[in-house]
């Protein structure tokens, strides 16, 4: 056996070479154990008999559109795709591709890895993560409303003692429960779960509204929060709850890491295409190194502050996905001590959608 394809076949990934006809060249081992034919009968052979009928069809088209065009999408990219076993089942793979000379002739090697076994573990996770969270939740919520029953004072005249302690317990509730909700959000954003409500809603509104939402929040951290600007012709085409879940988020953010006495702004800038809430704080910043995790799941620039209490990390990385899925974009600027400010921005709505006009929900005044 030669030198060459004594590599080949101890590869663990399938390693596939065909011409620029789509015909086989080269299957290794691998590729023999994953697909279930021999290099034998495989060699010669157009490469669509490993695809499912949709990516068949496709393929032909992609060879024929390299070919004439010279434009190789997926050369050097890992596409997940599907691919056909001997007896018909479909599995996933994924794919890396690479293009070289041979004989002075174009030829395309694939990389070829099968995971289904990787697919089965993610989907596992996430079944786990809905599982536990909805296990959580409910308990979390029979706890929390006889706590708060009791702070209340409806049940009884508290003790100094009594009522601070059923504070911190009706505080970590709340964290616990913020929490659980972070980890269900993004169970549901990973698998693809959730579904938006996106309307037309006047800009100003929906800054007004989270504003006044998080204000309690701010009087507990001692801390102004106020909006300036925003124009009553401007409108955005979003889910209203998710809106103000991203909005909230990052009005939550600037609070915690705000000195007391301090001020948070939120801001509605509107530009001809493109219109922009920012929420500036003047609080602990972000060092420069930081700057790349910032949206990253579970990620805190300092796990260890008290101020990240109560916090997952998960905050940024669901607004992300949430302003991205609706069109928008996320982004902040930030140093080191001094403050932050967090924006995200969408394209103007045209006009109210008939349905919310029928509301009067949002008409412009
Ligand atoms: N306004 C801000 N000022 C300083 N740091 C911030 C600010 N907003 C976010 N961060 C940093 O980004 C991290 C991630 O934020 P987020 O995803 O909302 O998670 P969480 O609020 O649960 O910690 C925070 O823990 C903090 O380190
Ligand atoms: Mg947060």
């Amino acid at each position: 056996m030669g030198y060459n394809s004594a590599i080949l076949d101890v590869v663990a990934d399938g390693i596939i070479c065909i011409d620029e006809y789509g015909r086989i060249m080269t299957f290794n081992k691998s590729a023999e154990t994953m697909f279930g034919y021999t290099a034998d009968e495989m060699i010669g052979q157009k490469i669509n008999v490993l695809m499912p009928a949709s990516h068949a069809e496709w393929h032909d088209t992609y060879l024929r559109n390299y070919s004439t065009s010279g434009k190789a999408k997926l050369i050097g990219m890992r596409p997940e795709l599907e691919g056909k076993r001997r007896d018909g089942e479909i599995f996933p793979i994924e794919v890396g591709l690479t293009e070289a000379h041979h004989e002075g002739k174009r030829v395309f090697v694939s990389v070829v890895r099968d995971i289904t076994e990787r697919k089965r573990v993610e989907r596992l996770k996430a079944e786990f993560i809905a599982t536990v969270s909805h296990e959580l939740r409910t308990p979390l919520t029979a706890v929390y409303g006889p706590l708060s029953l009791i702070k209340s004072g409806e049940l009884g005249t508290l003790s100094p003692a009594v009522d601070n302690a059923t504070e911190i317990a009706v505080r970590n509730c709340q964290s616990l429960m913020k929490l659980v909700d972070d980890l269900l959000d993004f169970e549901k954003l990973s698998s693809g779960r959730l579904s938006l409500d996106s309307r037309s809603h006047q800009l100003r509104a929906l800054v007004g509204d989270a504003v006044l939402r998080n204000q309690a929040l701010a009087g507990s951290y001692g801390v102004t929060l106020a909006q300036r600007g925003g124009s009553v012709d401007t409108y955005i085409h979003v889910d209203e709850d998710r809106f103000q879940q991203i909005l909230g988020n990052l009005i939550a953010n600037a609070l915690k890491f705000s000195e007391k006495g301090a001020a948070v702004h939120v801001e509605v800038s509107e530009g001809a295409d493109l219109v922009k809430v920012s929420v500036t704080d003047t609080g602990i910043g972000i060092a420069e190194e930081h700057h790349d995790r910032i949206f990253k799941r579970f990620s805190q620039v300092d796990g260890s502050d008290a101020r990240s209490a109560g916090g997952s990390g998960l905050g940024l990385a669901i607004s992300k996905d949430l302003t991205e899925r609706m069109g928008g974009e996320i982004g902040f600027a930030s140093a080191a001590g001094q403050g932050a400010t967090f924006w995200v921005s969408f394209p103007r709505a045209i006009r109210p959608d008939p349905a919310v006009v029928a509301e009067g929900a949002v008409l412009p005044a």
